[in-house]
Order: C-alpha cells, then sequence, then structure tokens
C-alpha cells in the first residue's frame, strides 16, 4: 500500500517537474501590467512588459472575462500607444536563433480611452504586415497568431496606426516549437499567419491549450467556431484511449481523442476565410478512433472548391495507411485557398464507414519583407537608444527605421527600399557625439539634432548629396566649422548658433545664398574676410572630426521629456482602479475559444472588394441625425439619408436586441458586398459602432413592391399589368443570380414584396437578401432556426428544416400571386377562415375557373386572360406543397419572360377566359421548358464537383509523416 502511494507520489512529481519544465522557453508579457510577476492557473508565468518596450500607456479594463482557466489576468491590462503614424515595438526574446516559434497577441478592448468607436489598426512583423486588428466588439477576446524561424536575438512585434483609434495589446506570448514542427522550406522568406485551428468533435465549447498542448496552441472547440455548412447528419464521436501523436505537428492527443462523422454525405465544412485568396499551409488532422470490426472499413477521399489537384483525388483508409488509434495529418505546404472554402470529405465505394475529421488547422504565408535600406538601417546607433522611459530597460528603439512604419523621429522616402530622410531630434536631451556614420546615411534630407547637449566635432557630410537642412544649433559641439558642406549643392539652411565651433566659414557657402545661422560661437569666424585668410588651413579640421567621431562613438542618450510624461501618466493610471473581474453577459464568445473572431486583415476600407466602412458621424450628418424615417423592417427602422458625395443612401439601423455576434455581422456584410446584380440592392458599405451596428445601401425611390400593389402607394401610383410582369421579371432574375450565381449559393430566406424595392426607372430589385441569418428574434419569425415571414413561408422547410433554394421559389410563387390578386398573403380580417391565406384562396378560385374574382380589380380588364392565366399557373407551381415539384428561379425567369412575351403579342387581343384555363394536371410543361436544370436540391452551402478518378495514390502535397517521439503528457 505505501508502495503504491510513494509510487503514486513519484509519478505526481515527475509530472509536475515535466508540466514545469515544458514551459522552457515560453515568455508571456502581460502588456500593460506593472506589478511583479505572476503565474496563472494553468501554471504559465506572466511578466509585466515593462522590460521589453518603452513607449505606450497602460490602461485597466474593468471588464474581466471569465476565463475559467484563469488565463483572464493577463488581458485586463493593456498598453496603448498614439494614433501618430509610427510604429510602437515590443522585443520578444531572447530566442535562439533558427528554431521556430508560435507568437501570440491577444488584444481585449473596452473604451478605457472614451473614445466611442472601435479601434482598427495594424501589427506586424517588425518590417512585415502582420493582420489588422478591426476590434467589432467589446469585451470579446481577439486573437492573433504567427509561427516563424528566428533569424536574430529576438523578434519585433510593432503596433502601428490603422484606421481608427489608438493601437493597443493586452498579451504577448511566444511558445517554442518542437523539433520539425511547422517545418516549411520557405519560413526564410515567410511567416505562417494563422487563419483557422479548429478541434472537431469537441467535449465541450472550451478551447485545448497548454499544458494539453505542450506548444500551447489554443484549438477552438467546433462548438465555439461559428462553422458553418456542416453536412447533414454528423455526429460527434470521441475515445478515451490514448491516440499515438507523433506526427510532424504534434497535435494535443485530447484533440485527436475527439472527431466528428460525417452522415451520408460525409463531412462538409463551409469556411470563410478572411482576406484570402491566399496560398496557405494547411494540416487536416485524422485519426480512427473506433474499433473497427473486421468487416468494417473507413476509406474516404478529399473535396474542396479549389483549383488545386493535389488536394483532391486520393482515397484515405486510416486504418490502413496510418492504423487505429494514430494521428495521420496530410499537410498541404503550399496552397491556394479562395475567400469561402467548402471542404468536403466523401466516403468512397469500398467503405462501409463515412469519414471523420478530428482537427483542422490553416495558415496563411505571409511575405518577410526586406527592410530599409542597409547604410541606413546599420548606421546611427543613436537612433536605436533613443527613449528610455525606464532606468531597467537596455534603451533601444527596436526593428526596422522606416518599415512598416518609420521610427518616431525619422521620416522615410517611399523608395523601395526606403532610405531615411529627415532624423527630427530636436530637444531630447540628447548626449555624446554626433556618430560619424551618420556620413553613410546619403538619402538625409534634413537632419535636426539642435537643442541638445551634444559635444564633440561635426563628423564628414560630405556624402549626403540631398542634404537640405542642418540644425545643430544650441548643442556643445567643438571643432571646426566643416568646410566639406560646401561641397553639398542641396543645402538651403545651416543652423548652427550658440556651439563651441571654431575656424570659418568657407567663403563659396557664404557667397551661395544658403541660409547660414553661426552666431555664439566665440572662435568662429562669420565673415567673407577671414574665410578667405583661413582657407590654408582646411584640411585640418576634417581629420578632427573623425578623431572626436571615433573617440566619441560610444553614445548615451537618455530620454527626453515626452517619456518622463509617460513615465509619470503611467505611475498615475497604476494607482487608479483595482481590477474586479466581472463575468460578462455572453460568455461563449468571450473565451478563448473566440480565438477565430478576430475578422483578420480583411479590413475593407484597405482591401477594395469589401463593402464600404462608414463612420458614425458620417452617418449621423448624412442623415440629419436620422431624422427622416422611411421604414421600419425586422431589423429596426430605416433612415433616409444624403452622402457629402450627394449619394442618396438608406441606412438601416439594426436593433439594439440583436444578440449575434460581431464576427458573424461583419463575415455576412462582408460576403454580401461581394453579391452584385442589377437586380439586387447594392449593400455600400456598413457602420460599425460601440453600441450601433447600421448598414447603408443605395436608396430605392419608389418604395416596395407591395406599397404599390395594396400599401400606401397603390391608390396614387398603381402599377399597370406590364409594371408588374417586369418587376416579377426583375426581382426574379435577382433571385435567380443568389441561387446560381453566388459561391456559395444564397438563399434569401425572406422573400416578400415588401423586400422587392422599386427605383426611379422602375428597375425592381431584391433587398435584404442574406440578412435573416443577423437577424434574432422578431415576432413574425418562427423559433427554432427557422427563419421567414407568415404567409411566405415555405411549409417543407417549416417542417424538415432543410433549407433549399426552392424555399425561396415558394416565397416568391406567393410574391406572384400577390401581383395578380392584389392582395396581402395573409388577411388578417379573415382570421380561422381558410381563405385567409393567399395560396389556400387562389388556389381554390383558379381551380374554380373564377378568374374574375381571382384577378385584382385595379387592373381593371387591361390585361390578357391567357397571360394571366399563365402567371397564376407559375405562381400555383411556385408554392406545390414539395419542393422537388417546384420549378427553379431560372425557370421561373423564362417562364415569366414567355409570359410578357404572349402579353405583348395579344395587346389585349385575345381577352376573356381562353386558352390556358386550369386543367386538372395544374403544371403545364411549356412553364419548365426555358431552362430545365438538374433538380438542384441540395441543401444550402453545399457543392456539385467535378469528381476526379480516385486512384489511390497519396496527394502529392502530403506531408511525409516524421516519427519523431513525444511523449504524451495529460
Ligand atoms: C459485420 O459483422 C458483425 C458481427 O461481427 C455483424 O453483426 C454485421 O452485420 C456485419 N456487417 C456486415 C455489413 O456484414
Ligand atoms: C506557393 O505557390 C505559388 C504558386 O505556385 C507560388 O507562386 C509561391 O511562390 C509559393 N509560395 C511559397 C512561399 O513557396
Ligand atoms: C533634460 O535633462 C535635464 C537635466 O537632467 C532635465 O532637467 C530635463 O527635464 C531633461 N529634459 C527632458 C526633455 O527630458
Amino acid at each position: 500500500m505505501a508502495f503504491v502511494f510513494l509510487v503514486g507520489l513519484c509519478i505526481l512529481l515527475i509530472q509536475v517537474n515535466f508540466s514545469a519544465d515544458a514551459q522552457e522557453g515560453f515568455i508571456s508579457i502581460d502588456c500593460g501590467e506593472v506589478g511583479s510577476p505572476y503565474t496563472d492557473a494553468r501554471g504559465i508565468t506572466w511578466v509585466p512588459d515593462g522590460n521589453y518596450i518603452s513607449s505606450g500607456t497602460v490602461a485597466t479594463v474593468s471588464t474581466g472575462v471569465g476565463l475559467s482557466d484563469g488565463s483572464s489576468r493577463s488581458l485586463q491590462t493593456l498598453r496603448f500607444f498614439p494614433s501618430d503614424g509610427k510604429k510602437h515595438c515590443y522585443t520578444v526574446g531572447p530566442v535562439n536563433v533558427s528554431t521556430r516559434y508560435l507568437m501570440r497577441a491577444s488584444f481585449l478592448y473596452e473604451s478605457y480611452d472614451g473614445a466611442d468607436t472601435f479601434p482598427s489598426f495594424e501589427i506586424s512583423l517588425d518590417t512585415s504586415p502582420w493582420a489588422t486588428v478591426n476590434i467589432i466588439t467589446a469585451s470579446a477576446v481577439y486573437v492573433e497568431e504567427f509561427v516563424a524561424v528566428a533569424t536574430g536575438g529576438s523578434f519585433v512585434v510593432c503596433l502601428y496606426e490603422g484606421t481608427n483609434g489608438n493601437p493597443f495589446i493586452s498579451s504577448l506570448e511566444l511558445r517554442p516549437l518542437g523539433a520539425g514542427m511547422y517545418s516549411v522550406p520557405y519560413l526564410d522568406q515567410s511567416f505562417l499567419r494563422k487563419t483557422l485551428r479548429v478541434n472537431f468533435g469537441a467535449l465541450s465549447a472550451e478551447a485545448v491549450r497548454f499544458p494539453d498542448d505542450q506548444s500551447d496552441r489554443i484549438w477552438a472547440s467546433d462548438l465555439a467556431s461559428h462553422l458553418e455548412g456542416e453536412a447533414p447528419g454528423t455526429r460527434r464521436i470521441s475515445t478515451n484511449r490514448s491516440v499515438d501523436v507523433s506526427t510532424t505537428d504534434r497535435p494535443p492527443m485530447s484533440v485527436m481523442q475527439t472527431a466528428v462523422e460525417g452522415g451520408k454525405s460525409g463531412v462538409s465544412y463551409r469556411l470563410n476565410l478572411e482576406g484570402y485568396p491566399a496560398a496557405c499551409y494547411a494540416v487536416i488532422y485524422f485519426a480512427e478512433i473506433q474499433e473497427l470490426r473486421p468487416n468494417q472499413t473507413r476509406a474516404f477521399f478529399f473535396r474542396a472548391n479549389i483549383q488545386d489537384t493535389t488536394f483532391d483525388g486520393a482515397v484515405l483508409n486510416l486504418d490502413r495507411d496510418a492504423g487505429s488509434f494514430k494521428a495521420y495529418e496530410p499537410g498541404y505546404i503550399n496552397i491556394t485557398f479562395p475567400a469561402i472554402v467548402t471542404i468536403q470529405l466523401l466516403e468512397d465505394n469500398s467503405s462501409t464507414l463515412p469519414p471523420l475529421i478530428n482537427a483542422l488547422e490553416i495558415y496563411r504565408i505571409m511575405p518577410i519583407l526586406a527592410g530599409t535600406f542597409a547604410d541606413d538601417s546599420e548606421a546611427p546607433p543613436f537612433c536605436r537608444s533613443v527613449d528610455s522611459p525606464s532606468a531597467a530597460s537596455p534603451a533601444e528603439v527596436p526593428g526596422d527605421p522606416c518599415l512598416p512604419q518609420p521610427w518616431d523621429f525619422l521620416t522615410c522616402s517611399s523608395e523601395s527600399p526606403p532610405r531615411v530622410s529627415s532624423i527630427k531630434l530636436s530637444s531630447r536631451n540628447l548626449t555624446g557625439s554626433i556618430p560619424i556614420d551618420i556620413g553613410r546615411m546619403t538619402g538625409l534630407v534634413d537632419l535636426w539634432l539642435d537643442n541638445n547637449q551634444l559635444t564633440g566635432t561635426i563628423p564628414d557630410l560630405s556624402q549626403l548629396g540631398k542634404l537640405q537642412t542642418l540644425h545643430l544649433q544650441n548643442n556643445h559641439l567643438s571643432g571646426d566649422f566643416p568646410s566639406s558642406l560646401a561641397n553639398i549643392k542641396s543645402l538651403t539652411e545651416i543652423f548652427v548658433e550658440n556651439n563651441d565651433l571654431s575656424g570659418s566659414i568657407p567663403a563659396s557657402l557664404l557667397q551661395s545664398g544658403v541660409l547660414i545661422r553661426a552666431d555664439g560661437n566665440v572662435d568662429l569666424c562669420t565673415s567673407l574676410s577671414c574665410a578667405q585668410s583661413r582657407k590654408k588651413k582646411g584640411n585640418d579640421f576634417s581629420l578632427a572630426g573623425l578623431i572626436g567621431g571615433i573617440v566619441g562613438g560610444v553614445v548615451a542618450l537618455v530620454g527626453a521629456l515626452l517619456a518622463f510624461y509617460l513615465w509619470r501618466k503611467m505611475k498615475k493610471k497604476k494607482t487608479k482602479k483595482p481590477r474586479e473581474p466581472s463575468r460578462l453577459p455572453f460568455h461563449g464568445e468571450l473565451s478563448f475559444t473566440s480565438a477565430e473572431f478576430l475578422p483578420g486583415d480583411g479590413n475593407p476600407l484597405q482591401h477594395g472588394d469589401g463593402a464600404r466602412v462608414f463612420r458614425l458621424e458620417e452617418l449621423v450628418e448624412a442623415t440629419e441625425n436620422f431624422s427622416k424615417k422611411i421604414g421600419s423592417g425586422g431589423f429596426g427602422p430605416v433612415y433616409y439619408g444624403i452622402l457629402a458625395e450627394g449619394e442618396e443612401i438608406a441606412v438601416k439601423v439594426m436593433s439594439s436586441n440583436s444578440t449575434q455576434g460581431g464576427k458573424e455581422f461583419y463575415n455576412e456584410v462582408t460576403l454580401l458586398s461581394r453579391v452584385h446584380h442589377r437586380n439586387l440592392v447594392v449593400l455600400l458599405g456598413y457602420c460599425l459602432d460601440l453600441k450601433e451596428r447600421m448598414l447603408v445601401y443605395e436608396y430605392m425611390h419608389r418604395g416596395s413592391l407591395r406599397d404599390h400593389l395594396y400599401g400606401p402607394l397603390s391608390e396614387d401610383e398603381p402599377f399597370d399589368w406590364t409594371t408588374r410582369l417586369s418587376v416579377l421579371l426583375d426581382s426574379a432574375k435577382g433571385l435567380e443570380y443568389l441561387h446560381t450565381g453566388c459561391s456559395p449559393t444564397i438563399i434569401h430566406r425572406d422573400v416578400k414584396s415588401s423586400n422587392i424595392l422599386i427605383n426611379e426607372k422602375l428597375t425592381a430589385k431584391v433587398s435584404d437578401f442574406g440578412l435573416s441569418r443577423l437577424r434574432t428574434d422578431e415576432e413574425s419569425w418562427i423559433s427554432t432556426g427557422v427563419r421567414g415571414t407568415l404567409g411566405y413561408l415555405d411549409p417543407e422547410y417549416y417542417g424538415s428544416q432543410q433549407l433549399t433554394s426552392k424555399s425561396d421559389v415558394f416565397s416568391f410563387g406567393v410574391v406572384m400571386l400577390e401581383v395578380a390578386c392584389g392582395r396581402e398573403p395573409i388577411l388578417v380580417s379573415l382570421r380561422g377562415d381558410p381563405d385567409a391565406n393567399i395560396i389556400h384562396w387562389a388556389r381554390k378560385l383558379f381551380q374554380n375557373g373564377d378568374m374574375e374574382g381571382l384577378v385584382d380589380h385595379r387592373l381593371k380588364s387591361n390585361y390578357s386572360m391567357s397571360a394571366m392565366g399563365r402567371l397564376v399557373e407559375l405562381a400555383i407551381s411556385c408554392v406545390d406543397q414539395f419542393g422537388r415539384n417546384r420549378p427553379t428561379m431560372s425557370e421561373i425567369v423564362g417562364g415569366i419572360t414567355e409570359i410578357m412575351q404572349m402579353e405583348s403579342s395579344s395587346e389585349f387581343a385575345s381577352r376573356g377566359l381562353t386558352d390556358s384555363m386550369p386543367s386538372s394536371s395544374s403544371r403545364s410543361s411549356e412553364v419548365e421548358s426555358p431552362a430545365r436544370r438538374s433538380d438542384n436540391e441540395s441543401p444550402s452551402g453545399s457543392y456539385n464537383y467535378e469528381i476526379s478518378s480516385s486512384d489511390g495514390i497519396p496527394p502529392s502535397g502530403l506531408l511525409s509523416q516524421s516519427t519523431v517521439d513525444v511523449p504524451p503528457v495529460k
């Protein structure tokens, strides 16, 4: 018994030790923390950031994040930086050269600065843009990660101004990766930015990370990852048996012990990859985690909507290829993914079991950009030692001088590579002498070192062929005035007053028209006469200057007033608020599993094709403070406005009780703003503010179809029959485009006459497409995920909750009936009577041949009865109980086109109850003729791709399996 106890104790001790060792090389920086280091619940030791950065201001976030693992403390302080076009950099190290590391930056925003718009700013790995941090909701954790190889003693991570607000950061974590992990051949010129990392079949919404993952990767639970397009019938499976995870990238065992198993149609997910199309590194992790009986096989193959053939074809049989309970990770080291990628795993013919997936990682390949011109980035040693607010830190300005943004006292040229064009270090309390290397910075235009305590001589600047202004006044510089300045033709200003210079100013300079200020130098002769008399001694001082430069080479420059001020400010903040973690209302989105939350660098302002971002003030002005309400949809009110450019807009203000996440909103908006068609209302952009979410649309002057049929405009501007038909044709074309022209297919889900808008030219456009998924609650909406408006709702969708494009067809059928009959889909006045429903009522009248009772009396008799008959017939086929019997949108477009031709050829000639009166077989084949396509019954988000032959050869992009042994840890 005692023995067992001792063994147990040993194991415990070993485990404790192991987990402590495993932290070796971890650097965990709590930005804005000013206390002492501490250890969190996972055993990670956090340190304050004072030793890693020398600028910025610290602040405390009062909303603590209720993370169960206790990591929240590191997010409760932050450091922010002025939005000044300059960069602010952390030097994170020491690191081992040639080792691969994972770097993670986290951001938790709260309006600590009193600003009323969310910040959007940039981060970089030294010179190379890493991500745009685009905060779209308060109190959610945004995480960016990269994998890179260390090329020096540290990594430099910089933050700089973006489109909005102050850059800030909450924490920075550096983790060494095990030998062989993420070993791709191009890491000398690129780094990998994490796009997503998902653990499928996860047991909870909690992410898996250290100590389960020795590299402390964060594996987001699929339950919290907003995955879309999941194939029907998938189920979650897991095992307690240990899984061998010794593959190249070493996924944690707990991640491999769970999986999602597909149904009949396999496994399928739709991924919205922000900032793509792009080349990426993608790894899919598989492990057979079920005991297979002898007569069972699991064999499947990949499919995705990508052009790369390496991805398709090969049949994977885990038991055969890797063995059961062993991880297998096909990886694609350089594959190009589109912005929306649908990954499918499909069961092979030889298989008896459906496909499964355990985990997935996608990293975007980011280029490492060259730095500033070498002479400039190496030359001015003193530039690297400015601004040290804290005595403890080795005062250094880290990173490249110019890229991606210059240090705060530099400006750089826009050539490639950039050159430093100005150094402005006036009044910074600089001491020591001017480094001679400054003479190599041949791109310099302005050199201002005035009002410091510089000593020594002025070095040789004769190579600075572009120098225009030289300000060295109010220092203690000595030695002779450098006569070589006379050779610089570009000079316009030389200020050297109040120094200890001697010698004389060359006559050529004095005569050249350069503005020279040289008073206050006791031994310096500034007149033309002595310049000439002293000419002979000319050569001496350049030698003296050189010696002086070398002797004075070591420079010690101390922080300026600014730094002192910042330090004071920091001290004040420190004592301000005691941290008081409070729980946030919607916990699901706030844990680390919201790692996927960050919309990446898809900042639409900067990446052309997306929606425009509007500032709240802009919209307040455009709408005259939301004074003219033109409607109220299920989302909230709609206001009229005019942009400064003169464009008329409609602003939809999303109701404030909508609880959908910022990410969902952002995803949808970016998706929708890419959809353009003549018959779709243009989504111009959006505004995401702390409190408000708004969508900005083009303004449609003539209201909705509903308004003209039986709404407020039906008296003044009634639509005649041909206008009605052309409105129907337009809107059918818009819907057809959503169904067949977009990838993935967009199902409107809320087609109705009030969503069909009319412009001045009487062109109809469908509005609100795609928005239903942004909506949460609304009384006309059925719960349980079924979305739509009563009266238009497809009963099949309602019953099965399987959404297809045929649901839109159903609703459009109702719209066609409204057009023909001029009545509302549901007449509240007839409540309880089946005739309250337009479908029931119209079908009955149509079958009874009572067209007069059916057709809108506002049309008088200005229509051809045969065309009208066709339209009603087409409409009734659209509202068939079964989706498979309904025509497709393309067929409807064809049908309406025919009806319009029929109408124009008849010219009201053959009016009356004629040919096309309903027979008992109510669907005429002519109606479906135009573009009969294969019955498109596939559920939303699924794709039909050509299947290339499955020949059993593994995809050529597969990484070979490495056999590095890692002891599994639990
Ligand atoms: C496989 O074998 C099991 C018994 O081991 C049996 O119950 C099952 O029906 C078999 N399935 C097939 C498809 O042959
Ligand atoms: C990835 O592949 C593309 C297309 O073949 C190529 O242009 C690019 O240079 C590759 N990237 C890397 C980092 O190897
Ligand atoms: C410069 O140094 C002096 C003396 O040490 C100090 O009083 C002054 O505040 C400093 N100025 C700045 C800008 O740091």
